[in-house]
């Protein structure tokens, strides 16, 4: 009877057994960092039932939590608030038996997802030998990768850990994701404490398989499972069991595969996702990740050179759920590393999987500085337009922020109408030559625009592939940071920063 219900209830958990043992579920190891406080580290595994379980933890500081039962097979406990640092012991106990996590550190919990550009591995960027060579200076920066599996229903577990919590060497960390690693080593040699990492992402995946059925009928995307590409299959599997862990936040580098699927509805899917992934991680967490946690991703890059086609350009707007910049009203509380000016020529991984991660992984980190732990005077966004005013001659752009200019032809194109309609990006649109510029202005040439017809529109870096290496035209004072690509209408009139004289 006890037999048969445990493997009832925990048909899709392989990590347990059923002789009356205590277990923690499969994530929560050995060297692994729980979250510290404020918030409260949540744990939970299995046990026999009507069992009482209590965890204590032993280190810098103690503590015992008041005992617990075993239901359907699984105790689940919420510690008080520890702050950072350790090593800690965890030790679940029952009447019976025991289990224990050694080596435990408190810091912040970052979990990493996306598609293949955030599975791209350490051991393939730039430099990868010298990055690998880092790994000992930072053992209070711990690595955890879950396995690449696909569910049909959402799962209470994971079903396999492709690395478990590892201390970093640089025989572990050869196969880690390359923008997790660096974001969480940028994080902590800010933050000097300790940063765990969840990496849970698999290539070539659309953001419909990262998506509950929830989040896909807000955008309405129905539900079908099949393949990797299904919906909701990655959510299920790689997603869903990690709920019940407590997070600070989470980065995310997606977008390729949904360039040429429901590309139309990015817009909606990915904000939709944003969204969904807080309320159920604040949920799945009784409350102790918070309602609105960081959420950090990765503008797209660049795939071919000199291609028309517009679908990383729109994505790249659709990540922005059409705004241009992050946080806005509808992305409150996100972040964004602009990296369509990293482009690689001669990946040998192929041009959509460009080298350069640690420009990638340090902007994602000044985001999280200013987004996620309020600092102020962090700079995280190249400029973005304020005004654009507008003469038969020219259109003079004001920008948000000081810019730094490099001359080009073609960077920006104009849109001319005689009709005072919307243009969009199968309109025609002709270059605008940049003529001049001071601290904060662009002045373009608007002469390409044809008699009787006024400029309409106007867009920034609208190509797969805008610029050269770090050579986009437009970047902050300080030169670090691009200008996000825009595209804005004069057409219809409605509080917009166009004015004209
Ligand atoms: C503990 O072990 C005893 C003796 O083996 C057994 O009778 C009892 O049911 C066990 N209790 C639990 C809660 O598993
Ligand atoms: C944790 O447990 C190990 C043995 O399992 C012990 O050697 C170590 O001292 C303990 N550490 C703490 C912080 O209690
Ligand atoms: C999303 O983008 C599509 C295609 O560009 C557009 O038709 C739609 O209005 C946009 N939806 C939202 C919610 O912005
Ligand atoms: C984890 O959270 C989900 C969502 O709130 C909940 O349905 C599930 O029971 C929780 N699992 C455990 C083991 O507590
Ligand atoms: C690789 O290392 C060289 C030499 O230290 C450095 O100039 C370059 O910026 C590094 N590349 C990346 C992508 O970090
Ligand atoms: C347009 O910008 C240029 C420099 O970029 C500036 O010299 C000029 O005064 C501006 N024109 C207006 C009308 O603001």
């Amino acid at each position: 009877m006890a037999t048969r219900r445990c493997i009832s209830v925990l048909l899709l958990a392989y990590l347990h057994n059923c002789d009356g043992s205590l277990l923690f579920a499969s994530y929560y190891q050995d060297h692994m960092v729980l979250q510290k406080s404020p918030e409260r580290a949540v744990l939970w595994g299995y046990g026999p039932e009507d069992a009482r379980v209590l965890v204590s933890v032993s280190g810098p500081t103690h503590q015992e939590t008041s005992p617990v039962s075993v239901t359907n097979g699984i105790w689940r406990i919420t510690l008080d608030p520890v702050d950072a640092g350790g090593p800690y012991n965890v030790t679940a106990a029952a009447q019976n038996s025991s289990a224990t996590l050694t080596d435990v550190l408190f810091g912040d919990v970052w979990l990493c997802g996306g598609q293949s550009n955030m599975r791209f591995t350490i051991s393939q960027v730039f430099n990868a030998s010298e990055e690998l060579a880092l790994a000992p200076k930072y053992p209070h920066v711990r690595t955890f990768v879950a396995a690449l599996k696909l569910s049909e229903t959402e799962l209470t577990d994971l079903i396999q850990v492709e690395l478990p919590w590892s201390v970093p060497t640089a025989r572990n960390l050869a196969g880690f994701s390359a923008v997790c690693w660096l974001f969480g080593r940028y994080l902590y040699e800010n933050l000097k404490y300790p940063i765990g990492l969840v990496e849970s992402c698999w290539g070539g995946t659309p953001v419909e398989a990262w998506s509950s059925s929830r989040a896909l009928q807000q955008c309405g995307l129905e539900t079908t499972t099949d393949s990797p590409q299904s919906n909701s299959v990655l959510w299920n599997a790689m997603i869903h069991p990690l709920l019940n862990m407590t997070l600070k936040g989470a980065i995310w580098y997606q977008g390729e595969t949904n360039a040429d699927y429901h590309q139309d509805k990015y817009n909606c899917s990915f904000p939709a996702m944003i969204d969904d992934w807080r309320m159920a991680f604040h949920q799945g967490s009784g409350s102790q990740t918070a309602m609105d946690f960081p959420f950090g991703f990765v503008q797209l890059s660049t795939y071919k050179k000199g291609s028309t086609d517009d679908g990383f350009p729109n994505i790249r707007w659709h990540q922005t759920a059409d705004v241009g910049f992050v946080p806005n009203h509808r992305m409150r509380r996100t972040f964004m590393a602009v990296a369509m000016d990293l482009p690689d020529k001669t990946s040998p991984y192929g041009t959509i999987h460009p080298r350069d991660k640690q420009d990638v992984a340090y902007r994602l980190t000044l985001g999280a500085r200013a987004v996620a732990y309020n600092e102020k005077a962090v700079l995280f966004l190249g400029p973005f337009l304020s005004q654009i005013l507008c003469t038969e001659m020219y259109v003079n752009i004001s920008y948000d922020q000081e810019v730094s200019v490099m001359p080009s032809k073609d960077i920006f194109e104009i849109c001319c109408s005689k009709i005072k309609a919307p243009c969009g990006p199968k309109s025609l649109w002709f270059p605008a030559p940049i003529i001049q510029w001071d601290q904060t202005t662009i002045q373009l040439s608007a002469s390409m625009c044809p008699p009787a017809t006024e400029v309409a529109a106007l867009r920034y870096a609208w190509k797969d592939w805008p610029c050269d290496f770090k050579a986009c035209p437009v970047y902050s004072g300080s030169k670090i940071l691009p200008a996000p690509p825009f595209i804005s209408n004069r057409y219809p009139i409605k509080g917009n920063v166009w004015t004209s004289f």
